[in-house]
């Protein structure tokens, strides 16, 4: 009979149901692949009297996670519960009894990851955490393989599901933000708390994973420079639009001398030569650029059960064709972190002015004189109320000249507001 190996399911919430049916469903594909059987030995559920929409064929469920850890069947251990607590515990359980963890949860690979390697490593064990960044999109195994002979100078991503699909049917549909959300939602792609989703704290939690493996430094989630989409107008969804731009939560990271690095998550104005312009819906895409390898592109489905399911049971075949000698993530050095005040940008600004004359080359020419090159300007009519529209381009300038040349607009008698201001990527032509 073919060899087996026994796994451990934490959490059968949507991902963990989409793993349970791969699982069950498709074990002989499965063990092909992976050279051993993957057989699903127990599952920890919160309510284990709740119905399910997979037949578990027999599998115990249990309301107890450690007993699924603690289970000597038990080979790998599966951990969809998410959160920081418990999962953390019961990783860290799993991987001190040397056994391997493949886990979706991003907030504690965003938090943890490192130190949680190390402990994997310390007792012979491997953590996958394919599922945290693109659910089914191979972003990891792209940084972690496929790219392993390259240096890593740029990550340019849509890592936010929700977000996407929040900006996409604004700007498509005109509605409101709320509205666009409650659609998220219902299928399945906003966090339980959908602030983390609103105001980038899941890119946020991405992008650090992948700047981990890209540039081998732990930067921690707070110290990422973070813009999220709560302020978005659908004024600025037009408009962008005319000018040949769309508004995306765009995560960025890069390298700088001496190995420093910036990290940012922030909504952005994308040229439609770009290739993240048409990233629309629930898609998520990842836009790296190694020395040797040059530019890469991943980009599909990037949230949903299944998709994540995808990621977390290629990791469970993975760690079955590599279980004697589980591969680890690099180590890391201390993050230095470049200045994010130094590094420079392009933006797009709104300014509502006073309608008289010399209002929009007075604007232009203290944006100039404070060091910010004008790359355009046009004239809009009032939309709330009688003051005209001014939009302007800017181009490449320290963040913090940016900063400061328009808190100087904003104190002209003439300029009666600054509504909006978003990074834009400049196009390449
Ligand atoms: N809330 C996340 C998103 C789910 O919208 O991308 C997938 O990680």
């Amino acid at each position: 009979m073919a060899a087996t190996v026994g796994i451990g399911l934490l959490g059968l919430g949507t991902v963990g149901t989409a793993v349970a049916r791969r699982l069950i469903d498709e074990w002989e594909l499965l063990g092909e692949r992976a050279g051993a059987t993957p057989v699903l030995r127990r599952v920890a559920v919160r309510d284990a009297e709740r119905p399910r929409t997979v037949n578990l064929k027999n599998v115990p469920l249990v309301s107890d996670p450690t007993t699924v850890v603690d289970d000597p069947d038990v080979r790998i251990v599966i951990e969809v519960i998410g959160g920081r607590e418990p999962a953390a515990t019961l990783i860290e359980h799993a991987l001190a009894a040397g056994k391997t963890v493949v886990t979706a949860n991003k907030l504690l690979a965003a938090h943890q990851g490192p130190e949680l390697s190390r402990l994997a490593e310390q007792h012979g064990a491997g953590l996958w955490f394919e599922a945290t960044v693109g659910a089914g999109l191979p972003v990891i195994a792209l940084l972690r393989g496929s790219l392993g002979a390259d240096r890593i100078s740029r990550i340019d991503a849509i890592i936010n599901g929700t977000t996407n699909v929040i900006l996409t049917h604004m700007r498509r549909d005109g509605i409101t933000l709320r509205a666009a959300l409650a659609d998220a939602t219902e299928r399945g792609y906003a966090e339980a708390d959908p602030s983390a989703d609103l105001d980038g704290w899941d890119a946020a939690h991405k992008l650090v994973i992948m700047s981990w493996l890209a540039f081998g430094v732990h930067v921690q989630p707070e110290s990422v420079d973070r813009v999220g989409i709560r302020d978005i107008d659908l004024a600025d969804l037009a408009y962008t639009g005319q000018l040949g731009y769309t508004v995306k939560l765009v995560a960025h990271a890069h390298t700088g001398d001496a190995g420093a690095v910036h990290l940012r998550v922030r909504p952005t104005a994308v040229p439609a030569d770009h290739v993240l312009f048409g990233v629309d819906d629930s898609d998520n895409a990842a836009f790296i650029s190694g020395d040797l390898a040059g530019e890469v592109m991943l980009r599909g489905l990037g949230a949903g059960g299944e998709s994540t399911a995808s990621a977390v049971v290629s990791d469970v075949v993975e760690a079955i064709r590599r279980l004697d000698a589980q591969p680890q993530p690099p180590a890391t050095r201390p993050a230095a972190l470049l200045d994010g005040e130094a590094v420079e940008v392009a933006q797009y600004v709104r300014l509502r002015v006073a309608d008289m004359p010399d209002a929009r080359q007075l604007a232009l020419q203290a944006l100039e004189d404070r060091g910010v090159p004008v790359v355009e300007a046009i004239d809009k009519p009032p939309i709330d109320g009688p003051d005209p529209q001014l939009l302007i381009l800017t181009g490449s300038a320290p963040r913090a000249v940016h900063d400061r040349a328009l808190e100087t607009v904003d104190s002209l008698p003439f300029v009666r507001e600054i509504v909006s201001t978003l990074d834009r990527i400049e196009p390449s032509s």
